[in-house]
């Protein structure tokens, strides 16, 4: 089962910023999540439309410039990276999971990819893109073929995991809850992975080792490695 550092090891420091994602790395995670939003001019690391509940700053993070975001405080004198800096930072050690949230500019998106493929700092293989917007993904899909897309779904809906097999997706991404035995098998049928989120709890933790999904997503991944070590 992989380890993901959710918004980085963010039960250890600030989500989503320096610390967290170098913690995240020193920890030897399989991946890291992160969540993305536009600027006007880029884009930024930072779980919400709005600057206020993980920063010092106020207002919408698409109405400013990536400069105009960074200069705020994001915790322990932290600020909020931009998507090049994490690249940079991470120089594909681990997979990467970027996790889209209101993120338009899919094209500048796709180009700035393209550059860290190229220069080398990104592998193919390191790179998965989720969203809970399955219209992002079949774009992001019908643009850059080659990317891993996961579809991600807080329900288990009807027809189990066939949208995602629609979208041609390498994984789903589902709440910890409404992952069972039936949800796991149908996934696999369907040559997807199954990743769940957010898994904290140890007895949780225990669960998804049980149904035998492919991944957790965890705010706290030593306790989770701890756990696999000794299974
Ligand atoms: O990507 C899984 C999970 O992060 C989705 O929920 O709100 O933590 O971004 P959220
Ligand atoms: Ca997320």
């Amino acid at each position: 089962m992989k380890v993901f550092a959710h918004r980085g090891a963010s039960g250890l420091y600030p989500e989503n910023t320096y610390a967290a994602i170098t913690a995240a790395l020193e920890l030897g995670v399989d991946g890291i999540e992160i969540d993305i939003q536009s600027t006007l001019d880029g884009f930024a690391v930072i779980h919400d439309t709005w600057l206020d509940r993980t920063t010092n700053g106020q207002g919408k993070v698409n109405k400013l410039t990536l400069a105009e975001v960074q200069q705020y405080d994001a915790g322990d004198g932290q600020f909020v990276p931009s998507l090049e800096q994490v690249f940079q930072w991470v120089n594909d050690r681990v997979l990467l999971n970027l996790e889209l949230k209101h993120t338009f500019a899919l094209d500048k998106l796709v180009k700035l990819i393209e550059h860290n493929v190229y220069s080398g700092q990104l592998s193919r293989e390191n790179l998965l893109i989720s969203s809970f917007d399955h219209h992002q993904l079949k774009w992001l899909k019908q643009h850059l073929p080659w990317v891993k897309i996961g579809a991600l779904t807080s329900s288990i809906p009807l027809s189990y995991c066939e949208f995602a097999e629609r979208l041609n997706a390498y994984s789903v991404h589902v709440d910890k809850n409404f992952i069972n035995d039936e949800y796991v098998a149908d996934a696999k049928a369907r040559n997807l992975k199954v990743f769940a989120y957010t898994v904290d709890k140890q007895e949780d933790i225990e669960d998804m080792i049980a149904f035998g999904v492919d991944g957790i997503f965890t705010n706290y991944p030593s306790k989770a490695q701890t756990l696999l070590l000794q299974k």
